[in-house]
């Protein structure tokens, strides 16, 4: 069971949580979504409002469930199920069944989908997007992330809910 708590009482190290452990974003509906792994991003202050930023290639299928949906979600799972994260880091929706080939299968909760499995599943309320431009890179070496010339979109969601497992 999850409980909720504020933002402010997260505990854990963020660019950790993120970065080494990896969590799993994800959009849609109970019957129709789908997820990624993803281990950039981060959280923060934005408009007067506490936000978390995500940030996704166009050509992943998890583009069109952010572009259709309001809310999304990223759960955390604080290094565990890492042989999970990665098949659902280098399969894609398109082609098979994560949810089948893993057994994270998404659950409503706090208004999008979350995981059972997840420790932490924050619920992101869409607030805007924008394509990374290169005309912006400031420093060279930023470029040689974007071989494909695939720009991220930057997506950037109001943090609704926090949930916690108890
Ligand atoms: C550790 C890890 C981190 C990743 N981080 C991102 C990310 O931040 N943004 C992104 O677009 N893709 C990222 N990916 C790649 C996607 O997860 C991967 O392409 C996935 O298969 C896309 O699935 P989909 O086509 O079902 O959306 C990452 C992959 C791994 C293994």
């Amino acid at each position: 069971m999850k409980k909720e708590i504020s933002i402010k009482e997260l505990k854990g190290n963020f660019i950790k949580m993120i970065s080494d452990d990896w969590a799993l974003l994800t959009a849609g509906s109970e019957d129709s979504y789908n997820m990624m792994t993803v281990s950039w991003g981060g959280i923060g202050e934005l408009w007067g409002k506490d936000v978390c930023f995500v940030f996704v290639r166009p050509q992943r299928y998890t583009y069109n469930f952010m572009e259709k949906n309001s809310r999304f979600s990223l759960s955390f799972f604080d290094g565990g199920y890492k042989k999970e994260l990665a098949v659902c880091g280098s399969q894609s929706g398109r082609d098979v069944d994560k949810a089948a080939l893993t057994g994270l299968e998404a659950q409503p909760m706090g208004g999008a989908l979350g995981y059972n499995q997840a420790k932490t599943v924050l619920v992101l309320k869409k607030l805007a997007y924008q394509d990374i431009d290169p005309k912006g890179f400031v420093d060279d070496s930023v470029m040689e992330n974007y071989k494909a010339a695939d720009f991220h979109r930057v997506y950037i969601g109001e943090i609704e809910k926090v949930l916690v497992e108890e």
